[in-house]
């Protein structure tokens, strides 16, 4: 089945960041909120990203205006009937994605292909609310989504290969560069970076070195392009911690657990980047 409109739900950080690459790369896309303040929200980050864009020169005005054409908003679920693809980013609770699953498989189309952007949950539990197994997949997009290119697309053991196929394909044509992979605790680059960044900040403690100095170390010492204390502050330390505790819960290795440091840190919200402070403090 030919994918022509595709379905976002949820438009926070993720799905507005999603629906805006599906625009981009010319797709129709209806994204639901749950009220119409949210929904436009949604919106206008996308077209301040757009016109930054433009200001840029990497878009023109008309090719901003054509995508933003592109886009429809609702608060109802049942405007999702026609999409070939609803592609989830609500809050990461195993509950409520599975409840809207359950809703979605009422009202698109049988052949119709649900995908999640979880990043820490069981695609197959997720899958397992509605009948249809077969036809729902993991996508996990990269934040921000219309910078970074991967897209995990995670197949289930029920996900008909066709359907992980269709997924791949389209995450393709919307210009990313995807991947195929089995639903397993973090997918690929979550089980590798989390007890990476975890064992970085244990180092921070255990060998007296500073979160600049620590930083220098793996610019200089390994060519990474962003140092690790960087990092953790521009994923958001609560983010990070969730992801480490989810980790943690099904796989038991104790460097998933996330550090007590960054415990702290969280609870007091030097959340990095986006609250102004973290490991480093950010003007503005
Ligand atoms: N933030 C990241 O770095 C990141 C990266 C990859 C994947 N993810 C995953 O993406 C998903 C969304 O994360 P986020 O950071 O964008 O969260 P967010 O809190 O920024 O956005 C979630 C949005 O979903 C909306 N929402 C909640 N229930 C809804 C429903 N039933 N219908 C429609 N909208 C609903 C909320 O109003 C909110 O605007 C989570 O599963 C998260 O784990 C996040």
């Amino acid at each position: 089945m030919e994918i022509t409109t595709v379905g976002v739900v949820g438009l926070g950080t993720m799905g507005a960041g999603i629906a805006q690459v599906c625009v981009q790369a010319g797709v129709d896309t209806v994204g639901r909120e749950v009220t119409q303040e949210l929904a436009e929200r949604g919106r206008s980050t996308i077209e301040r990203y757009l016109a930054r864009g433009v200001e840029k020169g990497r878009l023109t005005q008309d090719d901003m205006d054509a995508a933003l054409g592109r886009l429809t908003l609702t608060t109802d679920l049942g405007d999702l009937a026609g999409c070939e693809l609803v592609i989830e980013a609500i809050v990461e609770q195993v509950e409520a994605k599975r409840e809207l699953f359950a809703a979605l498989d009422q009202i698109v189309s049988p052949e119709a292909i649900l995908a999640t952007n979880t990043s820490a949950l069981s695609v197959t539990e997720i899958a397992a609310a509605t009948p249809r197994p077969e036809r729902v997949v993991g996508m996990h997009f990269f934040n921000p989504a219309p910078v970074m290119p991967l897209v995990e697309v995670v197949r289930t053991e029920l996900t008909d290969p066709a359907v992980h196929d269709a997924a791949y394909e389209f995450a393709k044509r919307i210009g990313k560069e995807p991947i195929r992979c089995s639903d397993t605790p973090g997918f690929v680059v979550n089980r590798v970076l989390i007890p990476v960044l975890n064992d970085c900040v244990r180092v921070l403690d255990e060998a007296g070195v500073t979160p600049e100095d620590l930083d220098r170390a793996m610019l200089h010492g390994t060519r990474w392009p962003i140092g690790p204390c960087a990092l953790i502050d521009l994923i958001g330390v609560d983010i990070h911690v969730h992801a480490s505790e989810a980790l943690w819960e099904s796989l038991r290795e104790p460097r998933m657990a996330p550090p007590p440091r960054l415990v702290a840190m969280a609870k007091a919200g030097l959340l990095g980047r986006k609250t102004g402070r973290g490991f480093y403090t950010y003007e503005g």
